[in-house]
C-alpha cells in the first residue's frame, strides 16, 4: 500500500506542470490589488505543498496571513515538517509561534508559523479542521484538488460564508472527466467509464465532471467566474525514468483506480481482466514504460 501523503508529496511537481499559467496570473493580480495583510483559506490543504509553490514562485502578496485546514492530521504534521523545510529551501527564514493551548506540540490542530524573506511576510497556519466547520473572513479561498471530492451542493454556499462580499475563490486541479493511460489496452475505456461511475455513484461527495459543473452551478449560485482553463497532469517518462518522485503517484494511482473498481455494485469488468490490466500497467511502470494523461480545470471566481 502506497502511503496517501507520500502520493501528496510526489504530485507536488505533477500539479507544477499542470497548473494553468493564465488562470494563476489573474488570481495573483487579484491578490496583488487586496491591501494588507491578505487573508487566505486553503481548504483539503493536504501536505502544505500549495503555500510552499505559491511562496517558490513569487505569486503571493508582501504581507499575507495563510490558514491552511485539512481533516487529515497525519497529512497536517507532515504539512509541519515539510512546508517550512521548502521555504527555507527557497530563501524564507521560519520561525514557529507559539499559540498558546492550541499548539501543543506533534498533535496539535493547529500550529503557526511566521516565514520573512526580505520584505515578504507570511504567517502561516496548519490546521487539522473539517473544512465546512470553519468560520473566516478570507480575501481567497484556495480548493485544489478538492472541490471533486466533497458534495459541491453543500461546498458552494460554505465557500460564500468564508469569503469577504468581493472575495476570490481559486479551485485548481479540479478533475473533469478523463483518465488515459498509453500504450493503449483493449479494456482500457470500459475501465475509465467504470472508475468515473465509481466517483459519480459510490464516492460520497465529488464526482467525475466537476470541473466543467463549476463552470455552470458557480455563476448559478451568483458568481461570476472570471478565469478558466486546462490543467491536464500528464506523467511520462524521461530518458528511462519518472522525474522526481512521479513513479509513487503513478503506483498510488494505480492503487485507487483497482481499489474503485473492486468496490463497484454489478462491475462491467470481470476481476481476470482488472488483475490483467493492473499487472500490465505495473509491469510498464516498473519498465518506465506507461504514460498517464488525466483532465482537470483551473477555475477563478469571484462572489457577487
Ligand atoms: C486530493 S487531496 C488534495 C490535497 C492538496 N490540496 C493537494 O492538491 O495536494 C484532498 C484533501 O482534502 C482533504 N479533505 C477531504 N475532505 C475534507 C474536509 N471535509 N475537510 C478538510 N479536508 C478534507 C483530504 O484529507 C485530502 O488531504
Amino acid at each position: 500500500m502506497t502511503d496517501h501523503r507520500a502520493y501528496l508529496e510526489a504530485k507536488r511537481t505533477v500539479d507544477d506542470r499542470a497548473l494553468n499559467r493564465r488562470v494563476l496570473e489573474r488570481f495573483e493580480a487579484i491578490l496583488a490589488a487586496r491591501s494588507a495583510p491578505v487573508r487566505i483559506v486553503e481548504l483539503g490543504a493536504g501536505v502544505g505543498a500549495m503555500i510552499a509553490r505559491l511562496a517558490a514562485w513569487d505569486r503571493l502578496p508582501a504581507d499575507v496571513v495563510y490558514r491552511a485546514v485539512d481533516r487529515d492530521q497525519v497529512s497536517i504534521e507532515r504539512a509541519r515538517e515539510r512546508v517550512p523545510e521548502w521555504l527555507r529551501a527557497n530563501g524564507y527564514e521560519v520561525d514557529r509561534l507559539g499559540t498558546g493551548s492550541d499548539d501543543e506540540g506533534e498533535h496539535s490542530a493547529r500550529t503557526t508559523f511566521v516565514a520573512h524573506s526580505g520584505e515578504r511576510r507570511l504567517e502561516i497556519t496548519l490546521e487539522v479542521a473539517d473544512a465546512f466547520a470553519i468560520e473566516d473572513t478570507a480575501d481567497a479561498v484556495i480548493a485544489a484538488a478538492f472541490l471533486d471530492i466533497v458534495s459541491l451542493e453543500e461546498a458552494i454556499p460554505d465557500l460564500e460564508e468564508l469569503l469577504v462580499p468581493d472575495g476570490v475563490l481559486y479551485a485548481p486541479i479540479t478533475f473533469d472527466g478523463g483518465t488515459t493511460f498509453a500504450p493503449r489496452d483493449p479494456i482500457d475505456d470500459r475501465l475509465e467509464r467504470e472508475y468515473h461511475r465509481h466517483m459519480d455513484d459510490v464516492r460520497p461527495g465529488g464526482g467525475s465532471r466537476v470541473g466543467r459543473r463549476l463552470l455552470t452551478q458557480l455563476p448559478g449560485a451568483g458568481w461570476d467566474v472570471l478565469e478558466a482553463g486546462g490543467s491536464d497532469w500528464i506523467v511520462r517518462p524521461r530518458d528511462g525514468r519518472y522525474p522526481a518522485e512521479e513513479r509513487v503517484f503513478l503506483e498510488h494511482l494505480l492503487e485507487t483506480i483497482d481499489d474503485a473498481l473492486a468496490a463497484l455494485p454489478e462491475p462491467a469488468l470481470d476481476s481476470a481482466d482488472r488483475q490483467r490490466w493492473l499487472e500490465r500497467r505495473r509491469g510498464e511502470l516498473e519498465g518506465s514504460e506507461l504514460v498517464f494523461v488525466a483532465h482537470n480545470l483551473d477555475v477563478l471566481a469571484r462572489r457577487c
